[in-house]
């Protein structure tokens, strides 16, 4: 079969970045698919297990801030197309510990952005039309009060270390459309879940306590808003953007799915009380739910105007948050050894094992 495009990946290993290469093998087998991660305690190859004999798929273990790695990747694999979710995610490792943020989030961007530059803008390209796709988050957009949404157009007004990084990433990819022809486009979401999430993030979390008997921490006083998106909606929406984007537009992509932190662990815990009757304790699993010491800085309500997307590219979720809480938790019930592994570290081996 012949390959239509070479697409670099980075961050594959990670939450929607591994649910983006399923994606990628199943629909499109006429591309290449080139996944490069540092596996950092988020990168998880046990995400990807079973695809790593497809023939157009290849894995190469770097850093994002390693230039000449970048430049060399993008010559040897004639990369045409770049989707960027290599990021530290987390906000509240961010406020803990600024300074990988920094590190990846923007200079690593940059690195990337060179290598793309270097290559593309270069007379002796003769590679396929490029594209870079950065992948970024609703959370430049800052905190809303209880009215309005996000558009295209809100100014930018990050709140965290983390949103201030992406932020500033953003802006760097939009320059380089500006300075130097780069044809970028970028894509700003609301809160994925779904298979394959790190439980640090709230509904991983939430199911692995409920499931153990753990407290559950809410934060503050739980009425925190966040609009939910289901990871292959976000990553059907970046497949549009990639294909059918017009350069230098950024897409924004929500779930129109708000909900309150405080309904969302309700209904993560129902669910489970549902699906697997009540614990030994006899105690409904909401019983767990613990009120904590607030997140620093925590903005109080995103939500997403999904429309422009919708009106340009076609693109709109399929998943309602109800079918989507339903799969999740089904897909956790049913990987419970992939949640062991990563709670106790040893998916970590898994590198070795495959490609050492
Ligand atoms: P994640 O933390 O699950 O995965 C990040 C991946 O990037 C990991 O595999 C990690 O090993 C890799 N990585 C980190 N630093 C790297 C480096 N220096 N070089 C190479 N690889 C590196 O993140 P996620 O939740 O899958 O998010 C992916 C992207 O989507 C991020 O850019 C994030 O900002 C964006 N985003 C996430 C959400 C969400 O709800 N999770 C919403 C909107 C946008
Ligand atoms: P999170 O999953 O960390 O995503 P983000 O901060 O990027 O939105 O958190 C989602 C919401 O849940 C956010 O309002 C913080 C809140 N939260 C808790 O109340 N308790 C927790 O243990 C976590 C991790 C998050």
């Amino acid at each position: 079969m012949d390959i239509n495009r070479r697409i670099l990946v980075t961050g594959g290993c990670g939450f929607i970045g591994s649910n983006f290469v399923r994606l990628l093998l199943e629909d499109h087998p006429d591309w290449r698919v080139i996944n490069l991660d540092k596996l950092t305690y988020a990168g998880n190859l046990k995400n990807l297990e079973g695809i790593e004999e497809d023939e157009h798929y290849g894995f190469v273990k770097a850093d994002i801030c390693d230039a000449k790695t970048m430049e060399e990747l993008f010559v040897s694999e004639q990369i045409d197309s770049v989707v960027h979710f290599a990021a530290e995610s987390h906000v509240d490792r961010s406020i803990t510990g600024p300074a990988a943020f920094i590190q990846t989030n923007i200079v690593g961007t940059f690195t990337l952005l060179e290598a793309a530059r270097k290559t593309w803008l270069d007379e002796s390209w003769k590679g396929n039309e490029p594209r870079f796709l950065h992948v970024s988050t609703d959370e430049v957009y800052g905190s809303l009060g209880d009215t309005g949404m996000f558009t295209e157009s809100t100014p930018f007004d990050p709140r965290s270390p983390y949103s201030a990084s992406k932020a500033s990433s953003d802006h760097l990819v939009s320059a380089y459309l500006h300075t130097y022809g780069l044809p970028v486009v970028i894509t700003n979401c609301s809160n994925n879940y779904g298979p394959y999430q790190f439980p640090e993030k709230l509904i991983p979390l939430i199911f692995h306590n409920s499931m153990t008997g753990k407290p559950l921490p809410i934060y503050g006083d739980g009425k925190y808003v966040r609009d939910w998106l289901y990871v292959k909606d976000h990553c059907e929406a970046i497949v549009e953007v990639l294909t059918k984007g017009q350069n230098g537009q950024a897409y924004n992509i929500g779930g129109n799915n708000e909900k309150q932190n405080l309904e969302v662990v309700t209904g993560i815990c129902d669910t489970l009380d549902r699906k697997l009757g009540l614990p030994k304790s006899g105690e409904a699993r909401r019983n767990l739910i613990t009120y904590v010491k607030d997140r620093p800085g925590h903005d109080r309500r995103y939500a997403i105007d999904a429309s422009f997307i919708k009106e340009q590219l076609g693109w709109e979720p399929k998943v309602s948050f109800e079918a989507g809480i339903e799969k999740t938790v089904d897909w956790y019930l049913a990987n419970q050894e992939w949640v062991a592994s990563v709670i106790d570290g040893s998916y970590q081996k898994y590198y070795e094992k495959m490609y050492s």
